[in-house]
């Protein structure tokens, strides 16, 4: 049975994964210093894959707790999902996001060197591609340097670990998300937004059950056909699914040097209307909003090409939008029914 360490394995998309790779047969360390999850997800993982991950409460930026991991456990691979992830919040705190996002990477890339440990799968984000030229955006597609400090640790990460696979024969996957929602089928696991949420679905959960009064639509005067800008929304469970696949293929390659990169998107934009309409249809609420100036740094469109992922991976994103919605609310109600 192979080990993987799963860094922010209590998060959103990390929890999802480690059930993934739990019912896969993998064995699963997590490490997370728990700044964006909560301990009942530990035990929800368990519930819903049926075995317990081996959990360890640090930031990864303790070197000397990281040592003690990997003398303990003799590690085949690590999906690296730790990192901050506040747009908004990356512009006020740089060194934060800097200092947490970098060097807790490559306090990890050292682990790797020090015990000849290959297989790095790297949670990076389509905003690496800026606002792109042209639609839909492929990996070939050119970067553009983010404007967010969080973007910019996703493409330096990027960077960091091309030169690790390079200088020191290892294989990596950089696994570019488009824009993850949903929860799980079980309404054990979903995404917990800390205070109030950035990311619009989480938002428009919490204005459907009230918690928020109204939705503030970002701008409806973009070049779009309803005005409001348009994303790739990918369901969390597809996604963790490719992870698994992308550490099956690095696993697999016999070539020293490996430097895997895909989009993992749906292949389908849709606005910030549509989410609002397929959430009221999907799941018979009303989402209340008000249309409000652009939010600063936004993009006005982004949607996947990808068929790399599809050819190379044999993985495709196979859950509409309404379904991934229904599974948002189910979660909310989960949460409610916690209190
Ligand atoms: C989507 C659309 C907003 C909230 C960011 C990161 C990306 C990834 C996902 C971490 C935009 C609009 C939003 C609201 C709104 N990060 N919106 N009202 O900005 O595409 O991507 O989060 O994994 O790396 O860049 O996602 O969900 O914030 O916004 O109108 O209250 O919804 O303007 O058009 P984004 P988002």
């Amino acid at each position: 049975m192979k080990t993987i360490l799963v860094t922010g394995g209590l998060g959103y998309i990390g929890s999802h994964t480690v059930v993934e790779l739990l019912q896969n047969n993998f064995h699963v360390i997590i490490v997370d210093d728990m700044s964006n999850s909560e301990k009942f997800i530990l035990d929800n993982i368990e519930k819903v894959a049926g075995k317990r991950p081996v959990f360890f409460p640090f930031d990864l930026k303790r070197k000397e707790l990281l040592y003690q991991v990997f003398e303990a456990y003799e590690i085949d691979g690590c999906i690296n999902f730790a990192a901050f992830k506040a747009v908004g919040e990356s512009q006020e705190k740089p060194l934060d996001y800097y200092e947490n996002n970098l060097f807790s990477l490559i306090n990890i890339l050292q682990e790797f060197k020090a015990r000849n440990i290959s297989n790095f799968i790297f949670s990076s984000s389509c905003t690496v591609y800026g606002q792109a030229d042209q639609q839909p955006i492929d990996e070939n597609t050119p970067l553009k340097m983010p404007e967010s400090s969080y973007g910019k640790t996703k493409q330096m990460g990027e960077e960091i670990l091309k030169d690790f696979a390079t200088a020191y024969k290892k294989k990596v996957s950089l696994l570019r998300y488009f824009n993850p929602i949903g929860s799980h089928p079980t309404a054990l696991l979903g995404e917990l937004p800390i205070g109030v949420p950035n990311n619009l679905v989480p938002y428009v959960t919490q204005t459907a059950s009230g918690i928020r009064e109204k939705l503030s639509i970002w701008g409806n005067d973009y070049d779009t056909p309803d005005g409001t800008a348009v994303r790739d929304y990918v369901y969390v469970v597809d996604l963790a699914k490719a992870h698994v696949k992308a550490l099956q293929k690095l696993m697999a390659e016999n070539s020293d040097t490996v430097i895997d990169i895909y989009n993992l998107g749906t292949g389908k934009g849709s606005s910030v209307l549509e989410v609002v309409e397929s959430f009221e249809r999907a799941n018979e609420v009303k989402v209340p909003y008000q249309i409000c100036e652009r939010r600063a740094g936004d993009i006005t469109i982004a949607y996947a090409n990808a068929d790399k992922a599809e050819r190379e991976l044999g993985w495709k994103a196979e859950t509409s939008l309404d379904e991934a919605l229904r599974t948002t609310w189910e979660w909310q109600k989960y949460l409610e029914s916690r209190k």
